[in-house]
């Protein structure tokens, strides 16, 4: 990751929501991503953000990193802020709610990232009718590159929906789904970075045994996936219609697919995504 400090943020440019303060409570990896992001694309004013991590000295290091307002103390950031998003771990999600309550008012806004917690679970531990919007992003994020799926909760109203499109737009796409899917989501483009990773890194493999140098293999390999992406993301057609247009009659792309096939690469990544969904279903109770 590059990471931003200080002396990267412009003082001169006016941020996309100067008057909204904003607490990450959790910026670990996911939420650590988010607040980079923010300050990158001048989202909010840095004065007006505030994260909170568990270990003081993390604190330390990443306020001095960011050049934000960066503590252990939930309530403090929860009061200081509109906007709050919850990026702790799924299980520790409703104490973090309840701890913030005193700072909570029906006016805030609560984003969560966290997976298998929802909306209805959030409000209850909030104690008041308050809007709650789950969004499930992943780590490509790190690079604009991901894409976050939003659901809303029973209090939420069209303005705090597009406020919560414009923060995961700074970091990729975003689509609204039914909460009912947000697990399917999280087995699929949360969990679906490793999966592609495997993929990407057997076809690396298989480049080395069949000759070829390792760093090239692997160049080859994760150029071919992002490409391969792409033309699925830019031309709109199935992919069964591009592999097609790969696969010549009697070449040597058909010998390949053969080989996928037998070795059952669908059903293992269909399988792969449904465990990957089950379980996201439990998260939320350790
Ligand atoms: N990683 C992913 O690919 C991904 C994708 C989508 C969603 N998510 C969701 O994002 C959430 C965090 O995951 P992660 O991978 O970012 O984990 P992580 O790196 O472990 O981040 C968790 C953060 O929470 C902090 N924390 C723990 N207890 C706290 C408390 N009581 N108050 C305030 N902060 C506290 C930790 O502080 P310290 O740094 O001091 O330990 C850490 O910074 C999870 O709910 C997960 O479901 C993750």
């Amino acid at each position: 990751m590059t990471d931003i400090d200080a002396t990267f943020i412009e003082e001169t440019v006016k941020a996309s929501f100067p008057d909204t303060t904003v607490a990450i409570l959790g910026a670990g990896k996911m939420g650590g991503l988010l607040l980079q992001a923010f300050l990158k694309n001048h989202l909010f004013a840095p004065e007006h953000l505030h994260a909170t991590v568990q270990h003081e000295e993390r604190s330390i290091a990443l306020s001095a990193q960011y050049g934000v307002d960066v503590s252990t103390d939930n309530v403090a950031a929860a009061k200081a802020s509109d906007l709050i998003l919850l990026g702790v771990k799924p299980i520790q999600v409703k104490d973090v709610v309840q701890q913030i309550r005193p700072a909570l008012r029906p006016k805030k806004l609560l984003i969560s990232f966290a997976a298998s917690v929802k909306t209805r679970a959030i409000e209850e531990a909030a104690g008041m009718d308050i809007a709650v919007i789950r969004a499930m992003p992943n780590t490509p994020s790190m690079l604009g590159a991901g894409i976050a799926a939003l659901c809303r909760g029973r209090f939420v109203t069209d303005e705090q929906m597009a406020l919560a499109s414009r923060v995961f737009e700074s970091i990729g796409r975003t689509v609204f789904v039914d909460e009912k899917h947000m697990d399917a989501v999280t087995g699929l483009s949360a969990s679906g970075p490793a999966f592609i990773y495997i993929i990407l890194e057997s076809l690396a493999e298989a480049g080395v045994k069949v000759g070829l140098p390792r760093d090239i293999a692997t160049l080859l390999a994760a150029q071919t996936t992002y490409g391969a992406a792409r033309m699925v993301l830019e031309t709109g057609y199935h992919p069964a219609l591009l592999k097609d247009a790969v696969t010549t009659p009697a070449g040597c792309t058909i010998d390949g697919i053969l080989e996928l096939e037998e070795g059952g690469l669908r059903v293992t990544l269909i399988k792969a995504v449904m465990r990957a969904a089950e379980r996201a279903k439990e998260l939320a109770e350790g």
